[in-house]
């Protein structure tokens, strides 16, 4: 199989991730409305296509929240993602850091903190989910300092988690569990199998041995179950902040009043996002919402986005109406579910090809002039 654009590597993902993985990377909450309107509402922006223009020495350089990056694309955090290959964060990240990009590491990750920083050389983004034990997240900080992490990505729209139907209906575990209704799943993936039994990772690896009830699969599934914090509130982000003193970025911001508080934070980014649509089914997409918070924050704090980036399109689609950067989930979690790194290499590889000859087609030579004249209003 040709493999042109991201698509290609979602089919063949779908061949070779047992289903109950698959179908987590691959779901929205309940109708499952917002996850398709993050992609189709891209499809509704137009670009001006400039002809005569030289287009030559083109760059896609850029920074996001002062680092120097290849593109302004950057992993989105993603629980679980040990499940769509073996050592996927490992290889997601040795990916990412060869091509020259951010790779954040989910808490939920398979693989610990201290594995992937040990398997990597460039600093890694964390993300932090707000836990009640107070203390595992202070631990957990302090964790993501001494492995070396040069930013904290902290979301704020998983304060209760939303219904996926696939997940209940497929009996999702991590690690999984096989029985008379799973054994398909597993049995019709040997490749997949083959390489999960020659690793030793098969936990959350941020949270197993770091919990003192947590000893086996039950109490840990019993602990992160009651975990997220439905009390969270914007106090919380100000000690959260404290513990960590370095760049922090917020995640999950879909409102212009709630991007103007997150700016009174003090933090150095926001993520206009909708988790993938795996929250509220019935909010609008991420790339409708980004304009309006742009205009809200009036240059005061670096926007980013999330949500329905599929190609080079759409990352020049975000980046003119004002995203400094945007992250990838489900193009990268096809790729390594594919072709384990090789496959998130050339995840970044296609939008990155797409994105140069987007720029040029409009007119541009250096992705950071691009602005709202590259649209048609
Ligand atoms: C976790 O972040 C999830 O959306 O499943």
């Amino acid at each position: 199989m040709k493999i042109l654009e991201v698509n290609d590597l979602k089919k063949l993902a779908q061949r070779r991730v047992p289903k109950m993985f698959f179908d987590y990377a691959d779901s929205g909450s309940f109708t499952q409305s917002t996850y398709a309107a993050n992609e189709a509402d891209f499809g509704n922006i137009k670009l001006r296509q400039r002809v005569a223009v030289n287009m030559s020495n083109r760059t896609l350089k850029t920074k996001m929240i002062g680092q120097d990056f290849s593109m302004p694309v950057a992993i989105a955090p993603t629980g679980s993602t040990g499940m769509q290959h073996a050592d996927g964060e490992i290889l997601a990240a040795q990916a990412a850091e060869e091509f020259g990009v951010p790779y954040t590491l989910s808490t939920m990750s398979i693989c610990s903190l201290e594995d992937v920083a040990a398997a990597t050389k460039k600093p890694l983004w964390f993300q932090l989910y707000v836990m009640k034990d107070r203390d595992f997240n202070k631990r957990l900080i302090e964790r993501a300092k001494a492995a070396g992490c040069s930013a904290l990505v902290l979301t704020l729209d998983l304060q209760i988690l939303a219904q996926r139907h696939k997940d209940l209906r497929n009996g999702l575990k991590a690690p999984p569990e096989i029985n008379f209704s799973t054994f398909w799943q597993f049995a019709t993936r040997p490749r997949w199998c083959m390489q999960m039994l020659q690793t030793k990772q098969h936990q959350f690896g941020n949270i197993y041995g770091h919990i003192k009830d947590v000893t086996d699969l039950a109490s840990l599934h019993e602990w992160s179950a009651k975990q997220f914090d439905e009390t969270l509130s914007w106090q919380d982000i100000e000690w959260i902040k404290e513990q960590w003193g370095g760049k922090l970025i917020l995640k999950g911001i879909l409102d212009p009043e709630d991007a103007q508080i997150a700016t009174r934070t003090g933090a150095d980014a926001i993520i206009v996002s909708n988790h993938g649509g795996r929250q509220l089914d019935g909010a609008p997409s991420s790339i409708s919402m980004l304009s309006p918070i742009v205009d809200a924050v009036q240059g005061d704090i670096e926007v980013h986005m999330d949500g329905g980036v599929r190609t080079g399109v759409d990352v020049l689609r975000a980046k003119a109406l004002g995203a400094q950067g945007v992250y990838i989930g489900r193009p990268y979690l096809y790729g390594l579910g594919a072709m384990g790194k090789a496959g998130v290499t050339k995840t970044l590889e296609i939008l990155a090809s797409e994105l140069d000859t987007t720029i040029a087609l409009c007119g541009e030579r250096d992705i950071n002039d691009v602005g709202t004249h590259n649209l048609i209003s």
